[in-house]
C-alpha cells in the first residue's frame, strides 16, 4: 500500500482526508457510519465559551448542487466539550482531533486558545473568522486587518498547537488575508468556509432566513473554492487545507492539484455520512492505478 501521509508542518496526518467544522458534530455522531481511526483528522463543531442555542429556524434551505444554512454557530460551549465530547474521543489512536474555536471577540478567542492549548486530545486549533452567520465575530475579523493581526497575535501567544485560519472567499482580497495570517504566527490555512447568499420566501414575501444572509455549501460551491486555494497557494507557503464542495474522489484530487495539502469534507457527510471513509479509500485506489504518489498530483 501506497503511502498516504501527510506532513502539514506540526500536524502530521495518516491521510488528507478531514471532515469540516459544522458537519461531522463532534465526532461521535457518525462513529455508526465510519471508523474515525480511518481518517486524517475530524474538525469538531465549532466552540465558543458558552453554550449558544444559535439561530430562530428555519436554519437550512436546498440549492441547486447545495444547501445554505444559518445555523448560527449553535453549540455546547466549552465546558461541556471538555468534560463530556473530548473524553468521546480518548480511545481513538491515529486520526488527529482539530478544535475548532468561533468566539464572537478577540478576548473569546484568546479565552479558548488558552483552555484547549490544556487538552491533550486536540491535535490542533482552528480558528473559525469567517463565519457568515453571527453579528459579532465571525467574518468581521476578515474585514478588519489590524483587529485580524491582533487577534491572531494573541491567540498565538497562547497556545504551541498548531494553529489553523478558516477563510471565507467573499472577502476582497483572500490571498491578502492568507499573507497577513502567514506573517502573524498561523500555522495553517483551511479554505474555505460557506460562501454569503440570500434566499427569498415568495409566499410570504420575506426572506427565508432570520437573519437574511446565509451561507451556501456544497458542490455548487467548488469552483470558487478550487479558485481561493489555487490564488493563496501559489503566494503562500502555509498548508492548505482545501474544502468546498467535495463530493467524490476526483474532486479531492482537484483540490490536491491546485495546491491544498489536505481536504476536508463538509455538507457531502449529510448526503452520504460514510463518504469520508470512502474517499480515504479512493485515494488510495486513485494512487495505486496511476502508478503514481500523492505528491505528483501537482498540475502539469
Ligand atoms: C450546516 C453547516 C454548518 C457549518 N458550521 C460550521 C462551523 O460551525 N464552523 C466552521 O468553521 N464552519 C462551518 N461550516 C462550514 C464548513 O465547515 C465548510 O467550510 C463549508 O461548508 C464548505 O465545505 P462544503 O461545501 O464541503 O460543505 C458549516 C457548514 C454547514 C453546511
Amino acid at each position: 500500500m501506497k503511502s498516504l501521509e501527510v506532513n502539514l508542518g506540526k500536524l502530521v496526518l495518516q491521510n488528507p482526508i478531514t471532515t469540516a467544522s459544522g458537519c461531522f458534530g463532534y465526532g461521535t455522531e457518525y462513529s455508526d457510519f465510519v471508523d474515525l481511526d480511518s481518517l486524517g483528522a475530524i474538525t469538531l463543531k465549532s466552540i465558543t465559551l458558552n453554550q449558544r442555542e444559535g439561530n430562530p429556524t428555519p436554519r437550512i434551505a436546498e440549492t441547486p448542487s447545495g444547501m445554505m444554512n444559518s445555523i448560527g454557530l449553535a453549540n455546547c460551549g466549552i465546558k461541556e466539550f471538555i468534560q463530556e465530547k473530548l473524553p468521546a474521543l480518548e480511545h481513538l489512536k491515529k486520526v488527529k482531533v482539530i478544535a475548532n474555536i468561533a468566539g464572537h471577540s478577540t478576548e473569546e478567542n484568546v479565552e479558548l486558545a488558552e483552555i484547549l492549548d490544556g487538552q491533550k486530545r486536540v491535535d490542533a486549533i482552528e480558528l473559525n473568522i469567517s463565519c457568515p452567520n453571527v453579528d459579532a465575530g465571525g467574518l468581521a475579523f476578515c474585514q478588519d486587518m489590524a483587529q485580524l493581526k491582533v487577534l491572531l497575535n494573541k491567540v498565538r501567544a497562547k497556545t504551541d498547537k498548531p494553529l489553523i485560519v478558516k477563510l471565507a472567499a467573499n472577502v476582497h482580497d483572500i490571498v491578502n488575508l492568507a499573507q497577513v495570517c502567514e506573517g502573524e504566527g498561523a500555522d495553517m490555512l483551511s479554505l474555505i468556509n460557506t460562501v454569503t447568499g440570500l434566499e427569498v420566501d415568495i409566499e410570504n414575501r420575506k426572506l427565508f432566513f432570520s437573519r437574511g444572509y446565509a451561507g451556501l455549501s456544497g458542490p455548487a460551491i467548488r469552483p470558487i473554492a478550487l479558485k481561493a486555494v489555487y490564488d493563496v497557494s501559489r503566494v503562500v507557503k502555509l498548508p492548505i487545507i482545501g474544502m468546498g464542495g467535495i463530493a467524490n474522489i476526483d474532486d479531492v484530487v482537484k483540490f490536491l492539484m491546485v495546491g491544498a495539502d489536505a481536504v476536508s469534507v463538509g455538507m457531502m457527510n449529510f448526503v452520504e455520512p460514510d463518504i469520508s471513509q470512502r474517499l480515504v479509500g479512493g485515494l488510495q485506489g486513485y494512487i495505486r492505478a496511476k502508478n503514481i504518489g500523492l505528491k505528483d498530483l501537482t498540475l502539469n
